[in-house]
């Protein structure tokens, strides 16, 4: 059997499948389905410093081969993840990885320090492409001068694997990947959702309370592994890549376009036992192409 094992920083994962952040819960929700310890990681739901209510309803619409979303990051805060969640959730034989938000620049070293402190976790994804707040979110990553402010803010108070969530809804993903990079990021992760946006002819109104939302799913596909590949092509850090993804060729193609690992995200809604299917079909991939290392397959395009 092919060595799964992959590494992001200091964050040693047993495979290259992860979860994504938002569309997962903290992993707890889906262990009538699948056993999240088989997992090379999960990423959680988006934290913030305080609670969130998240935006009025509508706020999911179906689109022909992906889902539109402004939750806009419900949680009930850092502390109470700290004190509630994770210590359930440590429990299970997998990486956790929180998902930092933030308004301001503060609220995300806020965020950051508190979990700098968490002896279990080993490392944050900055989401600095969240589309779906009103202030901060993808404001930051999609601005160069304050994404660098934001990485470069956290990294000195956060001393483990510190992992930066790129918009794709910006001309030059490849550069905001070098800014990040440069300001201290260990990795890059990418995408995030597409500003979309859903109407209802009928009542001739726009579906989500919010009228814009992000894409995401299938249809993202194509659009989120050139991101990769560019992104892989300008960077030395390690990027993890997702959009789209629904099985194992999926993410074996995101690999080959540079991803060292990959997340699943709006498959998880259809599939919740996708992730794993994946595992195994990647193992049967290595088997079949006389993979021994998996990490012989990124970047690895002929
Ligand atoms: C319902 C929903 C909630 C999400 N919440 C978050 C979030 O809290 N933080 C974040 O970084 N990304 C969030 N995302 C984005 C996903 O993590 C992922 O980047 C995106 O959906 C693309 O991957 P996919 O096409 O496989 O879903 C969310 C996506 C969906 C569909």
């Amino acid at each position: 059997m092919a060595d799964l094992n992959v590494t992001i920083g200091d964050l040693k994962l047993k495979n290259p499948v992860t979860t994504a952040s938002g569309t997962f819960a903290y992993g707890e929700e889906f262990k009538e389905f699948m056993d999240p310890g088989k997992l090379g990681g999960i990423f959680v739901k988006g934290l913030t410093l305080h609670n969130r209510e998240g935006n009025p309803y509508p706020r999911m619409a179906e689109t022909a081969s992906g889902m539109l979303n402004s939750v806009g990051l419900q949680n009930k805060g850092v502390d109470h993840f700290i004190e509630e969640i994770f210590p359930r959730i440590k429990q299970f034989n997998t990486q956790i990885i929180a998902n930092v938000n933030g308004s301001t620049i503060e609220d995300y070293i806020r965020v950051a320090e508190k979990l700098n402190g968490l002896g279990e976790m080993h490392a944050i994804e900055l989401n600095i492409s969240c589309p779906n707040v009103k202030e901060g979110g993808m404001a930051f990553g999609i601005n160069p001068r304050s994404a660098r402010e934001a990485t470069e803010a956290v990294r000195k108070v956060y001393n483990k694997t510190l992992i930066v969530k790129l918009s794709p809804n910006v001309t030059d993903i490849a550069g905001m990947a070098r800014i990040v990079e440069d300001a201290g990021a260990d990795a890059v992760s990418l995408v995030n959702t597409f500003l979309g946006m859903a109407i209802d002819a009928e009542i001739r109104h726009p579906i989500l309370s919010t009228v814009t939302g992000g894409l995401s799913g299938p249809c993202i596909k194509p659009l989120a592994l050139r991101m990769v590949y560019d992104v892989y092509k300008a960077v030395s850090i390690p990027v993890i890549g997702m959009g789209g993804i629904m099985n194992a060729i999926d993410a074996i193609e995101f690999m080959l376009a540079g991803a060292t690992a990959i997340q699943i995200g709006t498959a998880n809604f259809t599939d919740p036992s996708v992730s794993l299917k994946v595992i195994d079909g990647i193992t049967d991939y290595c088997k079949r192409h006389g993979v021994e290392n998996i990490v012989e397959l990124v970047g690895g395009l002929e």
